[in-house]
């Protein structure tokens, strides 16, 4: 979702870092972008729909020490240049760039309108210069105003501002990441660190609630809400994978889902001691919740059946979303597991504020150390999967997968076997991700490719993966794509079968095929041409996608074809598998 990037020092490329900022953070996703720059006494900007790939910051300007960018993903209004960021006060002396949602912005809109301001956007962010121009006039001071102004807000949000009069950068945040880099000519400041890591990678965390003044000499740490000073630890990130690394692959999405072929060894791979104290946090908890969204909510909807089947010890899965209607069930014994790639989402993040409301403890399992969702845990896994960059999660999944079954055996004093059994698994993925595979998957496509409906069913952890395996297509083919419980089917969801409408039937040699493949029996019997995932053929199939029998970790196994077969479907239909539209890698709006 949105980008931030801002830097203010000695250095006179700002414009030219912003621009290559912003292009590190285009993994994100996002519609338009824009860069403000101070040259002389005033502000100059370049705002456009569209990417920023092609764009070469000498352009924009080569001689300015402080500028801010962003890329922006619409929410409040459409994609046009007006509304990209940066947002200027009437005199445009004043810009901001904005992540978040300013959710009483209405009413801020008529209050400033009633002052004489005038709006040339549709966006909620656009309140923020203009109400920072106010407090301005009455104190004369630019970071006491932003400060002013940022305690009206309500709403998750992280800005950035600046002011042609003024050779200060202030940030401020309150829900949604801003991390600072302390570099040798100055200061960074960004949404997430891949944006700076060419410069620095010295960190400082701006938390929840405060904001960072810096004139690229000094930087001062406050509370937004008192003033007060705050000290803060600079901290040094590893070196990370280069973010725009995807090899020989054509596509990050077709790379990351190859890495399953080591990532899910490094998953499994964790402190033995570390999973033991997870299982006896859950053990001891009155109430485990998990949740996550999308793809990382469908790794907790399994992990409620790996639960049920391999530790008979119930747990409740809510999307991140709706937790906070869960509320009435939590007390200060209770735990909740939240899931995340990104260490980002917003619904998540929210869903952690409910829970330590209610006093109780909540552990993550994300990928990104140092995100939100990690600092603001009692306890953090990682599922070390390395940068996850197509906006369609793979690895990241089976990393989830493997280490809430991981947690599920470690509950029940069965941890070594777990681990046997998963890096089994890992061992059969790297086996089964050969060329010749991929053909197959490359053929189905072909076969598949025109049709606009596209189902699949599946039962137990199998369900959870049908769920998923609909997203995985949905989201990079356009594909219409529904994935069921196939029990179900009979209670509606048949209706929609036709002659020749691909089913894909996701199955594994355990106790619930014989159900499976009877509910593949009565889509067969409407005319769908039935895709059989399984370790063992079928007659009722007829494409057969063989895997690897995995036990209870065949959920693992079965996505990750559909992840093939989604990835050559987008290509076909001649999509970009890595900038899906209308998405974003991390969603850090509610
Ligand atoms: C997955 O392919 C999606 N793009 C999306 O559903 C994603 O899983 C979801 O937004 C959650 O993200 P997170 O794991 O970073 O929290």
């Amino acid at each position: 979702m949105c980008g931030i990037f801002g830097f203010v020092g000695k250095r006179t490329d700002a414009a030219v870092m912003a621009v290559e900022g912003l292009k590190s953070l285009e993994y994100r996703g996002y519609d338009s972008w824009g860069v403000a720059w101070k040259e002389g006494d005033h502000l100059s900007h370049k705002k456009e729909i569209g990417k920023i790939s092609g764009v070469d910051g000498h352009s924009l300007c080569d001689v300015s020490s402080l500028a801010i960018g962003h890329t922006r993903w619409a929410t409040h209004g459409g994609v046009t240049r007006e509304n990209a960021h940066p947002q200027f006060n009437e005199d445009k002396t004043i810009a901001v760039v904005h992540n978040g949602i300013f959710e009483n912005y209405q009413q801020l809109r008529s209050e400033l309108r009633t002052k004489g301001h005038t709006f040339t956007s549709d966006t909620d962010t656009e309140v923020a210069p203009h109400l920072i121009e106010e407090y301005l006039k009455e104190t004369g001071d630019f970071a006491h105003a932003v400060r002013l102004a940022c305690k009206r807000f309500t709403g998750r949000y992280a800005i950035l501002a600046v002011h042609a009069a003024s050779e200060t950068l202030v940030a401020a945040r309150t829900g949604s990441p801003l991390i600072i880099g302390v570099g040798e000519g100055g200061y960074f400041i960004a949404s997430d660190t891949p944006a700076f890591q060419a410069h620095t990678r010295t960190v400082q965390y701006l938390d929840d609630g405060e904001m960072v003044i810096t004139n690229g000499k000094n930087i001062l740490f406050s509370d937004i809400e008192t003033g007060g000073e705050r000290t803060k630890r600079e901290i040094e990130i590893p070196v990370s994978e280069a973010p725009s690394d995807k090899g020989d692959f054509a596509h990050f999405m077709l790379k990351e889902i190859m890495d399953q072929k080591e990532s899910i060894a490094r998953a499994v791979n964790q402190s033995e001691q570390e999973i033991e104290t997870i299982a006896e946090a859950i053990r001891n908890a009155k109430g485990t919740f998990l949740v996550g969204c999308g793809t990382a909510g469908k790794a907790c909807m399994a992990a409620e059946y790996f639960f049920s089947v391999v530790a008979e010890h119930h747990v409740n899965f809510a999307p991140a979303s709706e937790f906070k209607l869960y509320h009435h069930f939590l007390k200060k014994e209770s735990l909740l597991i939240v899931v995340s790639q990104s260490g980002e989402t917003a619904d998540v993040l929210e869903a952690m504020q409910v829970a330590k409301s209610k006093g109780a403890k909540v552990l993550s399992i994300v990928n990104v150390k140092g995100s939100s969702i990690d600092r603001a845990s009692d306890y953090t896994l990682c599922i070390n999967a390395g940068p996850e960059r197509a906006v369609a999660s793979t690895k990241a999944l089976t990393g989830q997968l493997a280490v809430l079954l991981l947690i599920a055996y470690a509950l029940v004093g069965r941890l070594k076997e777990g681990k046997k059994l998963l890096l089994e698994t890992a061992s059969m993925i790297n086996d089964m991700l050969n060329p010749r595979y991929v053909e197959r998957l490359t053929q189905l496509a072909d076969r598949i490719k025109r049709h606009e409906n596209l189902y699949i069913i599946g039962k137990s952890w199998n369900y959870p993966m049908a769920l998923e395996s609909a997203i995985k297509i949905q989201e990079v083919s356009y594909i219409h794509a529904e994935g069921f419980a196939g029990g179900e089917l009979k209670h509606g969801p048949i209706a929609l079968i036709e002659d020749g409408t691909p089913c894909i039937v996701l199955a594994g040699r355990d106790e619930v095929m014989p159900d499976i493949l009877s509910n593949a029996v009565q889509l067969r019997a409407r005319g769908a041409l039935i895709i059989g995932v399984s370790p063992e053929p079928n007659e009722i199939f007829d494409e057969w996608i063989r895997v690897p029998d995995a036990a209870s970790a065949q959920a693992i196994v079965n996505i990750i074809p559909i992840q093939v077969l989604a990835y050559f479907l987008a290509v076909q239909r001649g999509k970009d598998p890595d900038m899906p539209r209308n998405l974003a890698k991390s969603v850090t709006v509610k």
